[in-house]
């Protein structure tokens, strides 16, 4: 039994996809006793429909997969553990850094890895997922205990037919994808857009090249592989225009009056600022900025 804390967009997405009778959601508190039904609508072919259970007292899963969003992790792992056997490997599915940080600091004897994903599910409607990017899902150990467990986790996932590789630097994907998030996903939220328009937009052209000078000293005092501005910029850049038509996960937060993750992505680069001694106006400003929308 694989059991998902968390049951938005890509809670459902690996619920929908993983072997049917072998998942089951984490209840949270206050949960409807009823199991979660929805549609499902994978990439190609018809949609179906999917029921997957509440995980019951006395279950023990093999697996933990943790699907909330950034801000709520830490909380909801609280909640759930202390029914959960020790020795369960949790992988971390969170958008940004930090909050992996704070889980694996908080139960350094769990097994914790880290998942980075480049798989689009989203909610157009109440009931119906849908399964709106092929992509690929990278998986990781957090900490020691975790690190045996890695291929056989990854063997788990792929039972979902998606697309998962092993990977020894975890933290060194998390950092690319965060580098990412953290030149699009804020402007997106800021100017409203889809993620290829930031890049004619004024606000964006002022402010990408002093953050990436900013990146690129972070990068350095972290011990990640160096970048110059220019590569940074470049590679944003590069996936900004591949996705020209999304609207990034941020934006879609604002939209839906979710929590935003910004203090996991420019906000996680102001705090590792401060503690390097590196100064980061533009990532703090920008974290101000998508703080203060509604
Ligand atoms: O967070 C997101 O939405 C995505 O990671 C990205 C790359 C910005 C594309 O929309």
């Amino acid at each position: 039994m694989i059991a998902i804390l968390g049951a938005g967009s890509l809670g459902r997405l690996w619920a929908a996809t993983l072997p049917a009778g072998q998942v089951a959601f984490v209840p949270r508190p206050g949960q409807a006793p009823e199991p979660a039904r929805y549609r499902f609508q994978p990439l190609v072919g018809e949609s179906f429909s999917v029921t997957v259970p509440w995980l019951q007292r006395g279950q023990s899963p093999e697996l933990l997969l943790v699907t909330t969003k950034a801000g709520d992790t830490l909380e909801a792992l609280k909640a759930a553990l202390p029914s959960i056997a020790s020795s369960t490997p949790i992988v971390l599915f969170q958008n940004g850094l930090g909050s992996q940080q704070q889980v694996a600091a908080t139960w350094p004897q769990r097994p914790v890895l880290a998942a980075s994903t480049t798989e689009g599910a989203n909610r157009p409607e109440q009931g119906l997922t849908v399964h709106a990017g092929c992509g690929a899902t990278w998986v990781g150990a957090l900490n020691p205990t975790g690190q045996p467990l890695v291929n056989r986790v990854a063997q788990q996932l792929a039972e979902s037919r998606l697309e998962v590789h092993p990977e020894q630097d975890i933290l060194g994907r998390l950092w690319q994808k965060l580098v990412i998030n953290a030149g699009i996903n804020a402007f997106t939220a800021v100017l409203d857009c889809p993620n290829g328009e930031i890049l004619e937009r004024p606000f964006y052209q002022r402010w990408i090249t002093p953050l990436c000078r900013e990146i690129s000293h972070l990068l350095a005092a972290v011990g990640q592989p160096e970048h110059t501005p220019e590569a940074l910029r470049e590679s944003i850049e590069a996936v900004a225009r591949r996705t020209a038509t999304n609207t990034s996960s941020m934006r879609a937060d604002v939209l839906a009056g979710r929590p935003k993750e910004i203090d996991f992505i420019n906000g996680y680069l102001a705090r590792l600022g401060q503690l390097h001694g590196i100064a980061t106006p533009v990532n703090q400003m920008l974290t101000e900025r998508v703080q203060q929308l509604n």
